[in-house]
């Protein structure tokens, strides 16, 4: 394939340069195209020799062959990594004062963008304004990751890794993969339950591991409708540039049940990751409780349904259900039997359990599962990132599908 790479000036470009050696060690055709200011982090040599193309920055070189629109017309993908607020602004803007401008505004293919910047200029008003308007015009935005940043500080900004922009990239250009064409419903994040407008009874789920699940899903080419509950800040923000995803936001646990039904009346294949609350407050009060209105003596609760139960006994004809559950073993026998326990009072044909504790799997970016199947046999062991427990978890379900 014929992909253009923009590199712009951030620190981040040298990690461009493993980008573009992924994509050519793929066996794609790499043109990189880097702006002034890039050049001064990553120099024209080294592109040249990663790319094993001949690099041009400026719009006056090889005039005879129309550089300036030729790169953009000829393109099957564009990504531009790092992009920073600079370069956010000027694409939305349509600026066209270098190569990679004309480029952007000659190309019909699909563009994929990774920013990276400081934590503030991300969250910066006119930079959130500059994301959305480029989304609405079809652009895809993957990362910023969560992370530690250049200055010492920590926060979204990162540029995403490599190789996640390149899986991220190739999926949006080819829709083909092993779960092509299938319909998938999954939840995620954490329902809230209100006691009055302004408190509410949470959860620590951060919301990240079903945003992974159905990115992983979109990637291997399924149709994905995600229900989310309460994330953190950032979880979102690959699934919500992924084309094949449609995103539903739900607060508490009675909505993401209804909004789940929905979903799932035409998916082939069901994963509950959301930490759905258990109960709800009995009656919630229309207005601020305070201590003036006397001493609280217990909060009643009600019990909220079981969601996943009742898809489970609702599924249609051929539908995979998958459900999680986090818990707090003794030990990694405890857990399996409790992850079986489970299983089967769900009733699903796949449980995904893992070990939780105070400070381990909620924030934390990497995750460790076992996957529980019917006949309580070990279907999978997984560990790392929530990208790859995630593609356990798919490689499951086609392993249920396909037997
Ligand atoms: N779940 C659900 N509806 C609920 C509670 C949980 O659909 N009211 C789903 C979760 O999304 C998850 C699975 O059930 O896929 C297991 O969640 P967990 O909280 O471990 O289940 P519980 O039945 O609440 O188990 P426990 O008795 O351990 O609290």
């Amino acid at each position: 394939m014929f992909i253009v790479v923009g590199v712009t000036g951030g620190i981040a470009a040298y990690k461009t340069v493993h980008l573009v050696r992924l994509l050519v060690t793929g066996g794609h055709d790499v043109h990189v195209i880097p702006t002034a200011d890039a050049l001064k982090f990553v120099g024209l040599t080294t592109w040249e020799a990663i790319s094993r193309n001949p690099v041009t920055t400026s719009v006056h070189e090889d005039v005879s062959e129309v550089r300036h629109v030729a790169l953009g017309r000829r393109a099957e993908l564009v990504i531009v990594a790092p992009a920073t607020a600079n370069t956010l602004a000027a694409m939305t803007a349509g600026l066209a004062d270098d190569l990679l401008g004309t480029t952007l505004l000659a190309t019909s293919a699909p563009v994929v963008v990774a920013p990276a910047m400081h934590t503030e200029m991300w969250r910066h008003p006119a930079t959130t304004a500059n994301v959305e308007t480029l989304r609405s015009r079809g652009v895809h935005i993957v990362g910023p990751a969560d992370g530690p940043l250049t200055g010492g500080d920590s926060g979204p900004g990162r540029m995403a890794e490599p190789e996640q922009i390149v899986a991220s990239a190739l999926a949006i250009v080819s829709a083909d993969g092993d779960l092509a064409g299938l319909r998938v419903a999954v939840s995620t994040g954490g329902t809230r339950e209100p006691i009055d407008p302004v408190r509410y009874i949470g959860n620590r789920s951060s919301g990240r591991q079903g945003a992974e699940v159905a990115v992983a899903a979109a990637e291997r080419g399924a149709r994905v409708r995600l229900v989310a509950a309460h994330v953190d800040e950032g979880a979102l923000a690959e699934a919500s540039a992924h084309p094949r995803i449609e995103i539903t936001r739900v607060g508490t646990a009675e909505e993401l049940g209804a909004a789940m039904r929905e979903a799932a009346t035409d998916a082939e294949a069901v994963v509950m990751v959301a930490a759905v609350a258990d109960y709800r407050v009995a009656e919630v009060a229309d207005r601020k409780l305070s201590k003036e209105d006397g001493p609280l003596q217990t909060l009643a609760l009600l019990q909220n349904e079981d969601i996943l139960a009742g898809l489970v006994a609702h599924r249609a004809e051929g539908q995979t259900i998958v459900g999680f559950a986090a818990e707090t073993p003794e030990d990694d026998a405890d857990l399996l039997e409790r992850g079986r326990r489970k299983r089967r009072r769900k009733g699903v044909d796949l449980l995904v359990v893992n070990k939780v504790g105070w400070n381990s799997g909620f924030e934390s970016g990497d995750n460790r599962v076992i996957v529980v199947g019917a006949d309580d046999e070990v279907v999978a062991e997984a560990s790392g990132s929530k990208r790859e427990v995630a593609d356990a978890v798919w490689d499951a379900v086609v392993g249920v599908r396909s037997s």
